[in-house]
């Protein structure tokens, strides 16, 4: 699988296999610096572990494996910045969809964390990291859910599916970036009820989507809708819509009014819904009611 360990040297060998690097219109590929790691840590004196990923693993379009790791970064910001906090020390985190971004970021700039969980529905991702990392505050599980898009040999989610976190298991920040963009109205809401026991009293959970909207940043996938086919292109979504069916699940786009009415009832109240910003798309920021 192409890993390399603690301490080999940073490589950006080009892995072609499923990831498709180029800049979509949806903008899940939004990184911009490209500047190699620094391997200069933030206050630990451990040697960042370098970890390689082949890009068949890396997911949320970064371009190359540097600005995977730099989009990681500002994501692992936002995720301080919604807890408001300057970093996510001694932060408990579970990340859904997890992919491999966040982890690499982490490791890669040893940037601080209590414990990091993942879980993904893609075998393989979860297989490369539980054989990649060996760090101990880090653990990932294969939740082996049903998408049309990610895992099409699955098994239906339901408020029954077992996360494969452990029983009773609560942290303090919830994340899901890139995750519900691709989520149809059924799973969308299955996930926000399945999640919601994992979340401890003052916590928060954020996660990202498509909304049918143009935003004053021009950051979000309608804006570069918008700026292709004009601004009729935008505002027809009445509630959901699957926005290239020969591409199931590569934008799944909601209304908002529906996308917060998929919330009601969950568990989970609305805090903030944010603008596109650079590396994201909206974003829900939810709390456990
Ligand atoms: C576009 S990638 C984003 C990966 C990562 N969060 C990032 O930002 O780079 C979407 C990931 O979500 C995973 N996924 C999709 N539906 C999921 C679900 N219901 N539960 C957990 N993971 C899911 C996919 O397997 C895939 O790895």
């Amino acid at each position: 699988m192409g890993r390399t360990k603690v301490g080999l040297r940073w490589t950006a060998v080009r892995d072609r296999g499923e990831h498709e690097s180029r800049a979509l219109p949806g903008g899940e590929r939004e990184a911009t610096a490209g500047t190699r790691p620094n391997g200069r840590g933030l206050g630990s004196p451990a040697v960042p572990q370098r970890l390689h990923v082949p890009d068949r693993y890396r997911r949320g379009h970064g371009r190359t494996e540097e600005e995977s790791v730099e989009s990681g970064v500002v994501l692992l910001g936002y995720l301080a910045e919604c807890l408001g906090r300057s970093s996510l020390a001694g932060v408990d985190l579970l990340d859904v969809g997890c992919g491999v971004k966040l982890t690499q970021a982490i490791l890669e700039r040893d940037l601080p964390i209590g414990t990091y969980t993942g879980i993904d529905i893609a075998a393989p991702i979860i297989d490369h990291l539980r054989g990649a990392v060996e760090d101990p505050r880090f653990e990932f599980h294969h939740l082996d859910g049903y998408n049309e898009r990610y895992n099409p040999g699955g098994q239906p989610l339901t408020t029954e599916t077992d996360l494969g976190v452990g029983q009773g298991r609560t942290f303090d920040l919830l994340s899901a970036f890139s995750v519900f963009t691709h989520l149809e109205p059924g799973d969308f809401r299955v996930m926000l009820q399945l999640l919601r026991p994992a979340a401890r009293p003052g916590g928060r959970f954020l996660l990202s989507l498509y909304l049918d909207e143009r935003s004053a940043g021009g950051h979000g996938l309608m804006d570069n809708f918008a700026a292709a086919w004009g601004d009729d292109a935008v505002g027809r979504t009445e509630r959901y819509r699957d926005l290239k069916p020969d591409k199931p699940l590569q934008w799944a786009l909601y209304s908002r009014a529906y996308a917060l009415e998929l919330v009601e009832g969950t568990g989970w109240d609305v805090v903030a819904v944010g603008d596109p910003r650079p590396d994201i798309q909206h974003t829900l920021t939810l709390a456990p009611c």
